[in-house]
Parts: C-alpha cells; sequence; structure tokens
C-alpha cells in the first residue's frame, strides 16, 4: 500500500518514547506539517522491535516522507528500523550529527532516546534533520553500497 505524503513525517515509539513523540507531534502539527501516528497511542509497555518494525515498513514505501523514532535510549529503535531494506534511521544527540546524518548518509529517518533528551533540544536537531540536504557524490556511492 503506498501512502505518498511530501513535506510530512510518520511517528512511532515504544513506551520510553511515547510522552517524547507526544511533544514532537504536537510541535509538528503546530507548524502545519502532516503527521502520521502509527502509535503507540498510550505509554502501556509495548516492545520497540514491533514499533520499529511498522514504521519501518512504512518508510520504506514511502519515499518523501521522515520517520520519527523514539525509545528510551534511541537504540532499540535503531536497530529495529535499520533491519529494514531501504531505512537509513540516525540516532541523534546533537544539531551536527542530524546535519550530518543527513548530508553524508541522505537518513530518512531520525531517532531521539526519550530518557535522554527533552523536547526543546529534540525540535532543534529534528528542524536542522529537515532543512538539511543530501550531498550526493561519494556519498551516494557509499549510500548505494547499503542497498
Ligand atoms: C524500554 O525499557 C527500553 O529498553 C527501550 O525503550 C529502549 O531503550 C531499548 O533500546
Amino acid at each position: 500500500m503506498s501512502y505518498k505524503i511530501h513535506n510530512s513525517f510518520v511517528l512511532a515509539s515504544d513506551h520510553a518514547g511515547y510522552d517524547l513523540k507526544e511533544q514532537i507531534k504536537f510541535y509538528l502539527e503546530n507548524n502545519n506539517f502532516k503527521v502520521k501516528d502509527l502509535g503507540p497511542f498510550n505509554n502501556d509497555s509495548v516492545d520497540y522491535p514491533d514499533y520499529g518494525k511498522v514504521l519501518g515498513d512504512f518508510i520504506a514505501s514511502n519515499k518523501n516522507i521522515i520517520g520519527i523514532a523514539i525509545c528510551g535510549t534511541g537504540i532499540g529503535i535503531s536497530i529495529a528500523l535499520n533491519r529494514v531494506s531501504g531505512v537509513r534511521a540516525a540516532l541523534c544527540h546533537n544539531i551536527e550529527i542530524a546535519k550530518l546524518a543527513r548530508n553524508h548518509n541522505n537518513a530518512n529517518a531520525i531517532v531521539f532516546g526519550g530518557r535522554f533528551i527533552n523536547i526543546n533540544d529534540a525540535v532543534s536537531i529534528l528542524d536542522v534533520f529537515i532543512k538539511e540536504d543530501f550531498e550526493g557524490g561519494r556519498h551516494k556511492r557509499r549510500v548505494d553500497k547499503l542497498n
């Protein structure tokens, strides 16, 4: 199934990322971005591989969408996402990494550790990720090898 949206975002988390997911969703909607939330829809305990898989499949079949994923550390859901072919998920702790994740890795998903970052830092990092582009060139050769 194709669900093509331009300049739009798809989010998922586990329970440890739920609060930050809700805050990021609020921020994006208030800035007139389209947002699709794949859950969870409360902070009951869930398993990050399940949500990483659902989100990864969604990103892989929707080329112009940016994924946003959150678990406690950001590590588990990153691992889950990067098992899906075509997904390049980047755990971003700061602005510089977010910039390079787009410039060099053409990352199509940004990941946060919900227990280690606050909403103000997360949206600052997300803003950079949104605005930066892939540089191509030698980086394209490397990204192509991932496939
Ligand atoms: C859940 O307690 C926690 O293990 C999970 O959110 C994540 O940090 C795993 O990598």
